[in-house]
């Protein structure tokens, strides 16, 4: 930023947003709501046109056998996991992260005074999720924060990963808070909600948010989906919080859930492609970096400039005025590495890209 105010020209890859518009019919359906005075208290679990058409959608998309009564509109993704991590964890609890992970995370844990304990990835996909698990759970663990797609490495577990953690959750009776805030950004391989496999919707609670489908980052819509005693710690949280989402937003998400598929696969296509863009530069620059499955962020390996991510974000900033995110703030699993959003537009990744180029 003050780069910027001194006038100089700075690469932006360090947001966390779609670069697109939210979709006219979505602004559409809020305006309406506006006209049609649509704007007095809502139940605070949400208005039950949305809570029918996320149920749907759940069942047909997801394979989760919701129905309405199991669905809590929330303001975005993060007011869901505030509500499941403080419906979940007691003070001295522990929480496995797969790391590393979306960083407020440990401070939601932290919140109910529990205790986060972090869980490599990379140890999970080389050992096997299994033991890796046995490796960092106690008798105090009580939970397993379970992000597919991954921010901020794009990894997309797959259906044996998935399998597995649900195996391993069951076997030591642990929740998991499955947080699927990127599921329609899957580029390799395949989503799926580790909530629509057997004896797991009891012990799960999704997060979704309309913020990255949608493309509705500021209008803070989200909802999560569970069963009891957890639905009702979800409707306390909100209830004496919020006290549940705007009317109006709510009609808004009415008309994001009917939006055609073709939208959003068109969109995929938008992110996929300067994914690719963004890979092959980074590792034809020499900053290795694994390809990401899913989300919109690749997490390359910057050691050659610095083992020290904050120095190494500095350098990219200050030689080739690139701005992104140093690994360390997702865990001691992410230092070496910096996250780079490839959500901008095509030219400004091949003008950041250029600039790596010429400065590095
Ligand atoms: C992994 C992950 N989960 C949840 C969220 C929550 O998003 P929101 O509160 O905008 O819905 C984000 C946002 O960046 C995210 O990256």
């Amino acid at each position: 930023m003050e780069l910027r105010a001194a006038g100089a020209t700075v690469y932006q890859f360090e947001g966390g947003e779609p670069f697109m518009p939210t979709p006219e019919p979505i602004k559409d359906a809020m305006k309406r709501a506006l006209d049609e005075n649509k704007t007095r208290y809502a139940p605070s679990s949400g208005i039950t046109e949305l809570r029918e058409a996320i149920a749907d959608k759940l069942r047909s998309r997801n394979n989760i056998p919701a129905q309405p009564n199991d669905v809590i509109v929330v303001n975005g993704g993060m007011q869901g996991l505030f509500g499941a991590f403080q419906s979940i964890v007691n003070p001295g609890d522990e929480v496995l992260l797969f790391s590393p992970y979306w960083t407020p995370i440990k401070d939601l844990i932290a919140h109910c005074q529990g205790r986060s304990v972090l869980v490599p990835t990379d140890e999970a996909r080389a050992v096997g999720f299994e033991q890796t698990l046995a490796r960092y759970a106690t008798e105090r663990t009580r939970a397993i924060y379970y992000n597919t797609p991954q921010n901020p490495s794009g990894v997309v577990f797959t259906p044996e990963e998935a399998k597995v953690v649900a195996a391993f959750a069951q076997d030591r009776d642990l929740v998991i808070v499955a947080d699927e805030a990127y599921e329609d950004l899957v580029y390799d391989g395949q989503h799926l909600s580790i909530a629509s496999l057997a004896g797991m919707f009891e012990r799960t609670i999704t997060c979704f948010t309309f913020s990255k489908s949608y493309a509705m980052t500021g209008w803070r819509l989200g909802y999560a989906v569970a069963t009891e005693p957890w639905m009702t710690g979800l409707k306390k949280a909100t209830l004496y919080s919020s006290n549940g989402v705007s009317t109006p937003t709510q009609w808004a998400g009415v008309a994001a859930m009917s939006i055609d598929a073709k939208v959003l696969a068109e969109a995929r296509g938008q992110y996929q492609l300067r994914r690719d863009i963004l890979l092959k530069g980074l590792n034809d620059i020499g900053l290795h970096c694994e390809r990401p499955a899913g989300a919109f962020y690749a997490f390359p390996d910057v050691s050659r400039i610095n083992n020290d991510s904050r120095e190494a974000a500095d350098a990219l900033l200050n030689r080739a005025q690139v701005a992104t995110v140093p690994g360390i703030v997702f865990g001691a699993q992410g230092e070496s590495h910096v996250r780079f959003s490839f959500s901008t537009s095509i030219e400004t990744i091949e003008a950041g890209l250029d600039s790596l180029r010429r400065n590095l």
